[in-house]
């Protein structure tokens, strides 16, 4: 009994240590969608675009991305594809590690297990977690990610926000004044982007979406199997259930 009880205790730790990964931050909460292929390929294409520069994804191959994102290879290869690797190849970027971690005081991790390792909500609120900070050496810092030392990239599209993004924060309506308030995750911006906060959200919400895809590619496959492989044992059931009475009847 008392190994029963121990090991139904080893068999909770992974639990445990999950649990424990999100504690402290603040996080705003996303739902990975892998069956939505025009989200993927959307984070897919800003992937390539903005963060390929520094971050590799050398676990997987582009040939895989394309045939699960529903994207023709030579169109892949094409426009998603800018170190000249065939698409048979792994995403590997030409970055030097030393030279990055002079750069940036850390070298870009490599991201194909990011969402593993950190989880969804923790990408989409860091990703939306950039603010104007003076005192750090590329003049910003992260909530979710404190004196972070990457920059903040999608500067362009989503603007700098000028205080701490309220990110966890929930909108409510103010009793006093009637007005919403929290409905934003920045209040106020130093500079404007050519994204409104809501496309910005979205587009962050596809890039997550695209980072969860990867860290665990045959999600679908593997639910699709599951529900054959419940099927199964429920019709196998019947037969293991019929059986078992018959061997039973004659003994009393
Ligand atoms: C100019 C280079 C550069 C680009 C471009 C870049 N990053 Fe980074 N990124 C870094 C560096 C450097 C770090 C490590 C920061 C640290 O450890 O302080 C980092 C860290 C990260 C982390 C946290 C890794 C961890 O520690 O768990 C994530 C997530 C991330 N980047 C996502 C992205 C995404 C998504 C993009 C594209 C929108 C992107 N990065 C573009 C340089 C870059």
């Amino acid at each position: 009994m008392r190994q029963l009880i121990a090991g139904f205790f080893i068999m909770c730790l992974p639990a445990l240590t999950l649990a424990a990964g999100g504690a402290g931050i603040p996080l705003d909460h996303m739902e990975p969608d892998h069956a939505n292929k025009s989200s993927l390929q959307r984070g897919a294409a800003l992937f390539t675009n903005y963060c390929m520069g520094c971050h590799s994804m050398e676990y997987a191959r582009y040939k895989r991305v394309a045939n699960d994102l529903g994207i023709p290879e030579e169109l892949y290869e094409e426009n998603l594809i800018f170190t000249g690797a065939k698409i048979g190849e792994l995403m590997k970027i030409s970055m030097d590690k030393e030279q990055a971690k002079a750069w940036f005081g850390n070298p870009p991790p490599d991201l194909t297990l990011e969402s593993r390792l950190r989880g969804e909500d923790w990408i989409y609120s860091y990703m939306r977690g950039f603010y104007k900070d003076e005192s750090r050496p590329l003049g910003v810092n992260n909530v979710v990610f404190s004196n972070v030392g990457m920059p903040h990239v999608l500067v362009d599209l989503q603007g700098l926000c000028a205080v701490e993004p309220q990110i966890g924060g929930r909108a409510s309506v103010d009793p006093l004044s009637g007005s919403v308030v929290n409905d934003t995750v920045c209040p106020e911006w130093a500079t404007e982007g050519s994204m409104t906060p809501k496309e910005y959200d979205a587009a962050m919400y596809d890039l997550t979406n695209f980072l969860s895809y990867m860290g665990d590619p045959v999600k679908l496959e593997r639910e699709r199997l599951g529900l054959f492989v419940l099927i199964f044992i429920a019709i196998f059931f019947v037969f293991a259930y019929l059986l078992n009475r018959e061997y039973w009847k004659d003994v009393h």
